[in-house]
């Protein structure tokens, strides 16, 4: 690692998790752990049904329920603001409004009662009757409502075009032309979603799990038709998120509504199964990637096009061709997005949402180039480093994609390979290697920073970040320390607090650098102020930053963080099973701030691509239109058995486009793993596996060359 790191220095520096002990012993309190006096606990009822109308909800019997305080369904619901969303309306928001039902696991209904189980054995009682509609859950890549994309204000562009694609595939010696699927995955989260809600004061408060808690404040006050400032939302410890938690989910509508009812301090626990249809996924993806090269490599034509699904309440689109339009250069380059309205949940952002399954795609389809064309797939890649981004024209702020693949190749032992498939063995495996690249923005957006000197020599530091587990507190912890130039034991982060101000969420890899200019911009400003002061008075004192005009001003350039993915693979010839021996990756993400939340930021996003390889897979029933496998004994994810040592790395990055010279590392980790574990697997087989996940049926089922 080339991080430099002193002393006297505390942003370079590896730092255990400033909160960790809280966490091990038990002591910090998460959304559903938060002790209230007067609590009433909500459960909710989800449709049973795909597609329909609720006809009648039969409260009467459940009301009379042992500790049951009341029934909230479609008739006695509060109506809610239907433009509120972050951006645009979000139709997911809009629970208890009417009698329609989109898709199963919708909610139709919440039961409150004294504790959770009578909560919940009441709404297991509650007797819905629908009347239900014909439905369609089921994707295909030539579905026949599949229909072209349209931009978004929160998406990345979801076309590029340059050049005539068609003329230049003509024109190519070598052409790659497949279609490449990825099922529906989840982001299981170990915490699942949780929030109190109570009024106090005139105000709504809520402890809830999410990715940012000023940003679900001010749609809550939205939704609620409320003044910006009469919402609080804290969100001090959460157990994961993974983009399910970025902003308003049921849970805090059903617990904010029926905190307003019923005049309550209401908290609403998802259960695992209901995580699954309600808190969003990835949609499945059909990629069809076309390559044409001269005999040399050289790209003259990229043409990226993906489908995905999406529901009847909101438009999202997995945008699987981002990661095309800042990768390769080529003569021409289309990338285009379709999108099919289904009976079913929401798909929403999931780690690297568009990267993660668009680089199965494209990097799977630059290995079978290298393939055609006898080439080193490293060698390939460098041949088409473009000079510019090749989606807009602009330039990189930095990339040292080159340098990842050198250096991940050294440490990996890439230059011994032999590129010939199906030939090595160690006993009843077939062993291969592979690799693969990977893109993921840097961007930066606003924030709000506090920063108090205290008349105890301390400092306090406040802003509305929100700690997932990726260890923003430390990292921000840190950045502070550097900015008042002392130690990290003198400086106390508060964050997940809305009232702390403006601040985006932890999301899009946006959170560090982002929540960490604002740290450093008021940290220093404040070091600055109280540099010739005596003594600090006993009020503190305070300076309070908010980025939101230098991040304007900053525009929005072609900054993006880099991989190189490594994998080596065994397969057993007897059963199919693919089992992964060694998982390596190089980064470019600009200035690490912390190398061991960073390393497990990194560690963990590959761990994901190995899980996507491998084993998860949402699977539908087309009979019912309910999900078969909504649960952690159905849908499979990697576990401990599954996952080798995983080395990281990565290099030099000077990016001060941002001038904490922070790109982000949340999101990238997961970058081109599944790819690399694919290209590993059809050089150890022969065999292509050009569908997700690569599961021992399939490995039988498609023969061992
Ligand atoms: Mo990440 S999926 O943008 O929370």
């Amino acid at each position: 690692m080339t991080t430099t790191a002193n002393a006297t220095s505390p942003v370079g520096a590896v730092r255990t998790r400033v909160e960790g002990r809280a966490k091990v012993t038990g002591a910090a309190l998460y959304a559903a752990d938060v002790p209230y006096a007067d609590l009433v606990h909500g459960w909710a009822v989800l449709s049973t049904i795909p597609h329909g109308r609720v006809h009648t909800v039969s409260t009467a019997a459940v009301e009379s329920m042992p500790g049951v305080v009341g029934v909230l369904h479609h008739g006695n619901a509060p109506r809610l603001n239907p433009t509120a969303g972050w951006g645009a309306p979000d139709g997911t928001l809009q629970i208890l409004q009417d009698d329609q039902v989109p898709h199963a696991g919708w909610p139709v209904a919440l039961v409150l009662a004294d504790t959770l189980e009578q909560a919940r054995a009441g709404a297991e009682a509650l007797v819905v009757a629908y009347d239900e509609e014909p439905f369609g859950v089921t994707f295909a890549h030539d579905h026949p409502g599949l229909r072209t994309a349209t931009e978004s204000p929160l998406a990345p562009p979801l076309s590029a075009e340059h050049g005539d694609v068609e003329q230049e595939l003509v024109t190519s010696a070598v052409v790659v032309d497949q279609l490449y699927t990825t099922p529906g995955e989840h982001h299981v989260a170990i915490e699942p979603h949780a929030a109190t809600a109570r009024w106090a004061d005139g105000r709504l408060e809520l402890v809830d799990a999410n990715q940012g808690s000023f940003l679900t404040a001010r749609i809550l006050a939205d939704l609620f038709f409320l003044d910006p400032d009469s919402v609080r939302v804290r969100s001090e410890h959460v157990g994961g998120g993974f983009g399910s938690k970025a902003l308003v989910r049921p849970q805090a509508v059903l617990a904010a509504m029926a905190a307003t009812v019923f005049r309550r301090t209401v908290r609403v626990v998802l259960s695992r199964r209901q995580v699954f249809t309600l808190t969003g996924y990835r949609s499945p993806t059909a990629q069809r990637i076309r390559l044409g090269a001269d005999r040399d490599g050289r790209l003259r034509a990229i043409d990226h096009q993906s489908s995905s699904q999406t529901s009847t309440v909101l438009e999202f689109v997995e945008p699987a061709g981002a990661m095309t339009r800042v990768m390769y250069g080529s003569d021409a380059l289309r990338v285009k997005h379709k999108v099919v309205r289904l009976n079913v949940p929401s798909p929403r952002w999931m780690r690297a949402p568009g990267e993660a399954p668009g680089s199965f795609a494209l990097e799977s389809a630059m290995d079978e180039l290298a393939v055609a064309c006898g080439l080193d797939p490293i060698e390939l890649r460098v041949r088409n480093e473009p000079t510019v981004a090749p989606g807009s024209g602009l330039p990189f702020t930095s990339r040292n994609l080159v340098a990842c693949f050198r250096e991940g190749a050294q440490r990996f032992g890439w230059a011994t390979r032999d590129p010939r498939s199906g030939i090595r063995r160690d006993g009843r495996w077939l062993m291969g290697t592979g690799m693969a690249a990977g893109s993921y923005p840097g961007d930066t957006s606003f924030a709000t920073a506090t920063a108090t000197a205290e008349p105890d020599g301390g400092f306090t530091v406040r802003v509305a970040a929100a700690d997932i587990g990726q260890g923003a507190r430390t990292a921000l912890t840190q950045i502070a320390a550097q900015a008042l130039e002392v130690g990290t034991d003198r400086v106390r982060l508060l964050i997940a607090d809305s009232d702390f101000g403006p601040a985006i969420l932890a999301g899009h890899s946006w959170g560090t650098a982002s929540w960490g200019l604002a740290v450093t911009r008021a940290a220093t400003s404040l070091r600055k102020t109280i540099a010739d002061l005596p003594s600090i008075p006993a009020t503190g004192i305070s300076v309070k930053v908010d980025t939101a005009k230098e991040v304007e001003a900053m525009g929005h350039p072609e900054r993006h963080a880099y991989a190189a993915q490594f994998a080596e693979v065994a397969v057993d010839v007897s059963t199919g099973e693919v089992r992964v021996r060694r998982l390596l990756g190089t980064f470019a993400i600009g200035r690490v701030v912390n190398p061991l939340t960073v390393s497990s930021q990194l560690i963990g996003g590959m761990t994901w691509g190995l899980s996507m390889a491998l084993h998860e897979a949402g699977v539908m029933d087309p009979a019912f239109g309910t999900q078969v496998n909504a649960d952690l004994a159905g849908y499979h994810i990697a576990t401990h058995a599954d996952v080798p040592p995983i080395e990281v790395s990565w290099v030099d990055d000077e990016d001060l486009h941002n001038p904490t010279g922070i790109k982000g590392a949340g999101e990238i980790g997961i970058v081109g793993t599944a790819a690399a574990i694919a290209n590993a697997v059809w050089h150890a087989t022969g065999v292509r596996h050009r569908a997700l996940p690569i599961t021992p049926d399939r490995v039988l089922g498609r023969g061992i060359s």
